[in-house]
């Protein structure tokens, strides 16, 4: 993780600009007003750093919420406060070689590019928690043709697929790190060829966490075109049961059970697993359905003044049947307004964001809630709470 530690901390005028990278608004906690937050943007992305004090040094790094990859962002973010506020540097671990790098596009995109605009013009293929991509870098290779849309949740995974991706020179591929099990949601109908889930996690003490779920299952019948495949492959026999489970579960379905089948190509996990003469599975759904199209237009905005005691509800969840709000930090910025993180969302998918509460209105920060069901619930509690 990018971070510098510093002897003392000095604010700078905002907002300002110092080596291409913006600096908005700084904002303290008010239960601890050393940890503090500053908006940094560079080259369109928006995230906040964080600032910390802990014996006796300063430690400003990336905040976790907002963290956007490649990393790169957030080195430069952090260098070029360091710089604009001559702050004294005890260490660091940004590299100035990496720090004078220009991006060129990056295969990398956020959930908004998809919410907003769902690329439509290829076949797509999605691949979800592709880890070491060996499997997604070969079916992008291998199909030119198609889209390959890969998501996964794990940092390091992702910077080095984006690496493979330059490297190979592959303009077929796009890369999202998010939870699975939300983005079919923004999927359009109808659309999708192929939906691979290798080796999941098998959680088998946490089986929420899941990615096969009867939830998933239908929303990826809905994501498939006709004769579009869903296709599972695991080492787990138990995974592999209650997958079964799940799949016979559905009032309708096709699908084909094969055992310790080639596929044509082998990904780091499966090599440990053969190398360990363990049994793999593979359950490959086939769609034969046409699905309506989805509705996702939520107002997600929140106009009017606050009429809410911030304080008191500060450190508070809130639920209701399918989900929560939980008011986790509150912040004043030096613009007089409240910056406030949250969790809202389902229990097992929560997203966490941060709310930016000014005279009358409040502003998602960076970026407003992925337009699910689930969240927009969550919206309408937080609208109550905070509205009345
Ligand atoms: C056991 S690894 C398998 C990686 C790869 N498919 C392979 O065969 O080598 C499972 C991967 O799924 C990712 N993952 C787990 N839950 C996920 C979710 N909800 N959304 C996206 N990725 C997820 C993990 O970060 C991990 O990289």
């Amino acid at each position: 993780m990018p971070h510098i530690q510093i002897k003392d901390f000095r604010e700078v005028a905002f907002p300002c600009v110092h080596d291409g990278v913006e600096f908005d608004f700084i904002a303290s906690n008010v239960k601890f007003p050393d940890d503090k937050l500053i908006c940094a943007k560079s080259e369109e992305k928006t995230f906040l750093l964080q600032l910390k004090h802990t014996q006796e040094k300063w430690l400003l790094k990336s905040d976790k919420v907002t963290r956007v990859s490649p990393n790169l962002h957030i080195k430069r973010a952090i260098q070029a406060y360091a710089d604009k506020a001559g702050l004294e540097t005890l260490f660091s671990n940004l590299s100035e070689k990496e720090l004078h790098h220009r991006d060129k596009e990056s295969a990398l995109k956020r959930i908004d590019f998809f919410a907003e605009s769902f690329p439509e013009a290829k076949e797509i293929w999605i691949e979800v928690g592709f880890g070491s991509g060996v499997h997604l870098l070969h079916q992008a290779k291998e199909n030119p043709d198609v889209l390959y849309v890969g998501i996964e949740i794990h940092k390091a995974s992702i910077e080095q697929v984006l690496k493979q991706i330059s490297i190979q020179k592959l303009d077929n591929v796009l890369l999202l790190d998010f939870d699975a099990r939300l983005f079919l949601e923004f999927v359009p109908s109808n659309l999708v060829g192929r939906i691979f889930v290798h080796f999941p996690v098998p959680w088998d003490k946490k089986p929420h966490r899941r990615v096969i779920s009867k939830a998933f299952i239908s929303e990826s019948i809905r994501c498939l075109k006709k004769e579009g495949t869903l296709e599972l492959r695991t080492d787990s026999e138990n995974y592999f049961a209650y997958a079964l489970e799940t799949f016979l579960a559905l009032t309708q379905s096709d699908f084909r059970v094969r055992k310790n089948q080639d596929i044509g190509i082998i990904s780091k996990y499966e090599t440990r697993w053969r190398g360990m003469e363990k049994n793999i599975y593979d359950i490959t759904l086939t769609n034969h359905e046409l699905s309506l199209p989805i509705e996702n237009s939520f107002d997600f905005s929140l106009t009017g003044k606050c009429t809410a005691d911030l304080l008191k509800l500060n450190g508070s969840t809130h639920r209701f049947e399918n989900g929560f709000v939980h008011f986790e930090r509150l912040y004043t910025m030096n613009t007089g307004d409240y910056l406030l993180r949250l969790s809202m969302g389902s229990f097992d998918k929560p997203e966490h964001l941060f709310l930016i509460i000014k005279e009358d209105e409040a502003l998602y920060f960076p970026s407003q809630p992925i337009a699910s069901h689930t969240n927009f619930q969550s919206h309408l509690k937080l609208k109550a709470l905070l509205y009345g």
